[in-house]
């Protein structure tokens, strides 16, 4: 953990990466300022200047800027002027540089848009995912949040929730209902993260995760 964790009463500090729209941005920003003390988007940063999550964090009077995805050093002290604990990916396609995911080790979380670790790794992204469960002829597919480690889709997983596949989907069709249950889904993970409530174990394993919006 940062040396500048907050103590534990103070709300964590969020720092989002986001290369598209920013929907799940836009649902954290909501849920944190409909849950006020838990958390805080303190800083949205991108890979691509044109990206729509930093007009939304700019919209909304949170630090915005754009990162060099292979620079670790730069990401790292940008994270570190902006006291961040806790590193949320929403729709980040870049892997991280592993002197982030070292510094945030238990502190960096992704949602995917499937059940992981089924349709996830290198090139899985959008609408190929939703493709690919379709053709699998899986019932069921969901949305997985999971801590980040220097592999693209692998660290453990915090929580998962399904949504049925139902005959006729399309990836359009199945991407919609996925996008739905990460809005619902990511932004309590994030919180129940942040308040320790699920928490990365030295282990490896994770302690509280949740099926859907149920503890286990
Ligand atoms: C989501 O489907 C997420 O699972 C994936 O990228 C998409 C981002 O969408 N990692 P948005 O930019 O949050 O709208």
């Amino acid at each position: 953990m940062p040396a500048h964790a907050s103590s534990r009463h103070a709300p964590a500090r969020i720092g989002v990466l986001a290369s598209g729209g920013g929907s799940n941005l836009q649902a954290i920003l909501e849920y944190f300022r409909e849950h006020p003390g838990v958390a805080d988007v303190v800083l949205v940063a991108s890979n691509k200047a044109e990206a729509g999550a930093l007009d939304r964090a700019r919209a909304a009077g949170i630090a915005a800027d754009v990162v060099s995805p292979a620079d670790g050093a730069a990401m790292r002290a940008l994270f570190d002027a902006h006291r961040v604990d806790l590193v949320v990916l929403a729709g980040y396609l870049k892997l991280l540089p592993a002197a982030v995911t070292r510094a945030w080790h238990g502190r960096v979380l992704n949602v995917h848009p499937a059940l992981l670790p089924s349709f996830g790794g290198p090139g899985m992204y959008g609408r190929r995912v939703h493709a690919a469960v379709i053709a699998s002829g899986a019932l069921v597919s969901g949305a997985t949040v999971h801590f980040v480690d220097e592999l693209y889709d692998r660290g453990p997983i915090a929580a998962q929730e399904t949504v049925a596949v139902i005959p006729g989907d399309t990836p359009e069709t199945l991407a919609a209902r996925v996008l739905a249950l990460e809005h619902h889904l990511y932004p309590r993970v994030i919180a129940d993260v942040a308040t320790g409530r699920i928490r990365l174990a030295d282990d490896g394993h994770v302690v509280g995760a949740l099926i859907g919006t149920a503890s286990l």
